[in-house]
Formats: structure tokens, sequence, C-alpha cells
């Protein structure tokens, strides 16, 4: 199964996840990046209100690949507006398979994970897998078993 993991990183957390999940299912890597990093209070602002923000140039479509990993810190319990924006970017991903991966500082904050879920849902891909980590698990690198039972999903 070829993968692309489509990462957004405002701090690195979740970008040190998606690199060693890249390593571990031998997939590819794409940063999602805003254009313009705006003032924390804007930031969360514009998450609580699922608002998308411009992005650079990355890999936003799935042609080449059987299935997608899309990574994200919460912000306000939900997605950045660099994710709601690359989500609306994608492109040639019907039928192919999803899984959706955020880190946290705590441990309420399920919107993020049901919003990608749901659009990519609606989008017709085909849901394998979920998963969420502590920012300070992410720090001590203690990605415990439930990494690796995330990772096989993604593995032929
Ligand atoms: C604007 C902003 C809003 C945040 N909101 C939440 C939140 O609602 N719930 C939570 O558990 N963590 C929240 N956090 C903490 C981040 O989700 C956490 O530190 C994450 O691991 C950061 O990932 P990154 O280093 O890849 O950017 C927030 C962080 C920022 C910058």
């Amino acid at each position: 199964m070829k993968t692309l993991i489509a990462c957004y990183s405002y701090s690195g957390h979740t970008l040190k996840v998606a690199e060693a999940l890249k390593i571990k299912i031998n997939a590819d890597l794409t940063n999602i990046k805003s254009e313009k990093d705006d003032w924390y209070p804007f930031r969360l602002w514009k998450a609580l209100r699922e608002k998308k923000v411009p992005i650079k140039p990355c890999q936003t479509d799935l042609m080449n690949y059987d299935g997608l990993v899309l990574c994200s810190p919460v912000w306000g319990g939900k997605t950045p507006p660099a994710i709601n924006k690359y989500l609306s970017e994608l492109t040639n991903v019907k039928g192919k398979h999803f899984g959706v991966f955020v880190t946290s500082g705590g441990k309420r904050s399920q919107k993020a994970t049901i919003q990608m879920r749901e659009y990519l849902d609606s989008q017709g891909m085909q849901f394998l897998g979920q998963m969420r980590l502590l920012a300070k698990d992410v720090d001590d690198e203690k990605y415990g078993e439930i990494f690796d039972l995330f990772a096989k999903k993604f593995i032929d």
C-alpha cells in the first residue's frame, strides 16, 4: 500500500511522530504549512470557527496513492485552519483508505478527529484507524502500543 502522510505541525510534536510513522510504514510525507503565522488568539479564533487559511503548495493529489494519513494538532478542540484548507484542496480521494492522527495538550478534544473523519468519509474515503498522542508523551518519545497498532493498518 502506498500511503501519503500529510502533516500540519506548528511546534513540531505532530511532525516528530509523522516522521517516525513515515519510516515505519515506508510512506511519503508532505508538510502542510500556512502562508503566514497568525498571532495566537487569531489562530485559536479561526480554529474555533472552522476557518481556512492559505497554505503553501504541497501534495494534495492522491492519484498515485492508495491511502492518506492526516496528522494534526488540536486547536481549541478542533483542527487548525491550515488543515481545513488542506482538506478542501484534496483530489482523487474516492475509495482510498485513510487514517487520522492528532496530538494534543490534554485528553479531551475529540472534535478535531471527528472533523477530519467526517469530511474524509463524506468524500468517499474508507476509514482505517485513528490515533491520539499527548504532546508530553511525544516529548518523552512514549508513543506506546497504539503507534504500532495504528502503523500496522497501513502496512500491506
Ligand atoms: C492555538 C492552540 C490551541 C490549542 N488548543 C488545544 C486544545 O483545545 N486542546 C488540547 O488538548 N490542546 C490544545 N493545544 C495544544 C496542542 O494541541 C499540542 O501542544 C500539540 O501537540 C501541538 O502540536 P504541534 O507541536 O505539532 O504544533 C493548543 C495549541 C495551540 C497553539
